[in-house]
C-alpha cells in the first residue's frame, strides 16, 4: 500500500471511530476531551465539532494548528506530553484521542512505554481511548472494531 493509501486510511478511520464515539456510543456525561498531538489541528476542529457542549484540551511540544483551528491559550497545554499529560491524572477525562504514532517502530515503542499508563490515568471510568498506536493495558477494554476500519490501523477502547 502506497504511503498516501495509507495516510487516507488512517485518517478515515479516526474520523468514522470519533463520530461512533460521538454519535453511537456517547460520552460519559461528565469529562473533558483530550487531543494527544495537536499537530494542524484537523483532529481537534472536527473534536470540537463533535463535543460541542465539553472542553476540549490539546497537547503539543509546539504551536502549529491553522489560525481556523487553533485553541484558545488556556486549552493548548505545551511541552512533551510524557511531561505535561501527569498534570492531569486524575482529572477524569470523557475521551483521550492520541494521534502521535510516527511510523517508526523504535520511537513507537518508547511512546508505548509510558502512553497507556497516562490516558488510563487521564480518563475517568467509562471514558473513552481513541489512538492510531495499540493501548495494552488491564483497564482498557477493547471494542469491536467498525466494518469501515481495517484492522491494526486505529483503535477505540473503554476504560473499565
Ligand atoms: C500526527 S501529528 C497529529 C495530527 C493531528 N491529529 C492533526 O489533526 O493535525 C502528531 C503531533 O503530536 C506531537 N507529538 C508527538 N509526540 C509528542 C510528545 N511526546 N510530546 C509532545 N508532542 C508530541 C507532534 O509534535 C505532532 O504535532
Amino acid at each position: 500500500m502506497s504511503r498516501l493509501d495509507a495516510f487516507i486510511n488512517r485518517m478515515s478511520a479516526q474520523r468514522d471511530i470519533l463520530n461512533h464515539v460521538a454519535r453511537d456510543l456517547g460520552l460519559p456525561p461528565e469529562g473533558d476531551v483530550l487531543e494527544v498531538g495537536l499537530g494542524n489541528g484537523r483532529t481537534y476542529s472536527h473534536l470540537r465539532e463533535l463535543f460541542a457542549d465539553r472542553r476540549v484540551i490539546a497537547f503539543d511540544r509546539a504551536m502549529n494548528a491553522h489560525r481556523s483551528a487553533a485553541p484558545h491559550e488556556d486549552d493548548f497545554i505545551i511541552g512533551e506530553i510524557n511531561e505535561t499529560g501527569q498534570k492531569f491524572a486524575g482529572s477524569g477525562a470523557a475521551l483521550v484521542h492520541a494521534d502521535i504514532g510516527t511510523g517508526y517502530p523504535d520511537k513507537d515503542a518508547i511512546t508505548l512505554s509510558w502512553l497507556p499508563q497516562m490516558i488510563v490515568d487521564m480518563l475517568g471510568s467509562g471514558g473513552y481511548a481513541v489512538s492510531g498506536l495499540p493501548l495494552a493495558h488491564p483497564q482498557l477494554g477493547e471494542i469491536p472494531r467498525l466494518p469501515s476500519v481495517n484492522e491494526g490501523r486505529y483503535y477505540v477502547y473503554r476504560k473499565l
